[in-house]
């Protein structure tokens, strides 16, 4: 869709299903920096009556300033994340030295707890600044419209869809636009059930016309790095040892292991197991390994699980070996 139509379907659709907020139709930068602080992390719902009631104990920046730390967080009881109150009192405070409010991007930026996302919202919404507010809403919004699949916990995701923002933005109609963008996410291209069927700009949607409305927005997975712990044991008799193939659906899938144990007590092979190494630390792209080593020479050669198979040391090198199991082989050596 050319791009302005995009932004007139959607501002017409704001006029008509955009969300009574009671801080919207204000222009006091005050009260909308405080719902924008407020909603954050609270839910519309719970947010607005938490706005009522900060705007009545502190109806001015003044007001906010001049009372205590600890009077705002007894006001904040509730809301959690507490820090944005701390923030925010103190930013009232620097913002009472400064003479009054920012009036540029810049300069709100330059407050407390303000980022780009807050600081784009309140200069749009207090001051008409042509300033793109790009939230959790917008990612969606356009990711599926445009049919953009770059990871939107990314640098280049945030870059991609920022620009786009801006580009869509109309200058003179930024706090509609904006306030337009997350009534329309939050309520119509939701993450769950879409209203894809009465959507005004369906028409031109990529990810609707290309099924791929549940895949979008992409987020990247952040690898969670999990320990896990292996103990091998090397077992020498006779001048063989025992080998077992690894098997399918596990790491080192079809190479060569000594005896293997995993979340349970050591062995009894009939002899007592010397330590090796200790704690041997191993990363691979998903995992950290963290292996213990043991040597054990038993005078009778013991019963082990099926899957292991008596070679000849001398053979060792016939057998594919994890690289962890090689550094391991050289602690028998040392
Ligand atoms: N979420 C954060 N700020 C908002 C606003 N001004 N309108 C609707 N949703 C919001």
């Amino acid at each position: 869709m050319e791009k302005s139509a995009f932004t007139v379907a959607l501002l017409r659709w704001f006029a008509q299903y955009g969300r009574e907020l009671p801080w919207r139709g204000i222009s006091d930068p005050y009260g909308i920096w405080v719902s924008e602080v407020i909603l954050q992390q609270t839910r519309i719902e719970q947010g607005r009556d938490y706005w009522l009631r900060f705007m009545e104990q502190f109806p001015t920046v003044e007001a906010l300033a001049a009372t205590s730390e600890d009077e705002v967080l007894r006001l904040w009881q509730g809301l959690g994340y507490y820090s944005r109150a701390r923030n925010m009192h103190a930013a009232a405070r620097q913002i009472v030295e400064q003479g009054g409010f920012p009036r540029s991007i810049e300069g709100l930026r330059a407050l407390k707890g303000v980022g780009d996302y807050t600081a784009a919202a309140v200069g749009s919404m207090a001051f008409n600044l042509p300033a793109a507010a790009v939230d959790g809403n917008v990612y969606r919004v356009l990711s599926r419209h445009y049919g953009i699949d770059v990871p939107i916990n990314t640098t280049r995701g945030k870059h991609t869809f920022e620009a786009l923002a801006q580009e869509l933005l109309p200058e003179d109609k930024a706090s509609a636009f904006n306030q337009a963008m997350m009534d329309f996410g939050a309520t119509w291209c939701t993450p769950k059930s879409p209203r894809c069927i009465v959507c005004p700009v369906a028409e031109t949607c990529v990810a609707l016309r290309t099924g791929r409305v549940n895949e979008l927005p992409v987020k990247e997975k952040k690898l969670k790095v999990q320990e896990r712990r292996l103990t091998y044991v090397y077992i020498r008799h006779d001048g063989q040892t025992a080998l077992r193939r690894r098997p399918a659906g596990d790491i080192w899938q079809g190479l060569w292991e000594p005896l293997l144990v995993e979340n349970e007590p050591l062995p009894e092979l009939g002899c007592p197991l010397t330590l090796l190494a200790h704690n041997v630390k191993h990363v691979l792209t998903h995992r950290v390994l963290l292996a213990d080593f043991y040597l054990a020479e038993p005078e009778v050669r013991p019963e082990l699980p099926t899957d292991y198979i008596w070679i000849d040391e001398q053979d060792l090198g016939n057998y594919a070996l994890p690289r962890l199991i090689e550094k391991l082989l050289d602690y028998l050596i040392k």
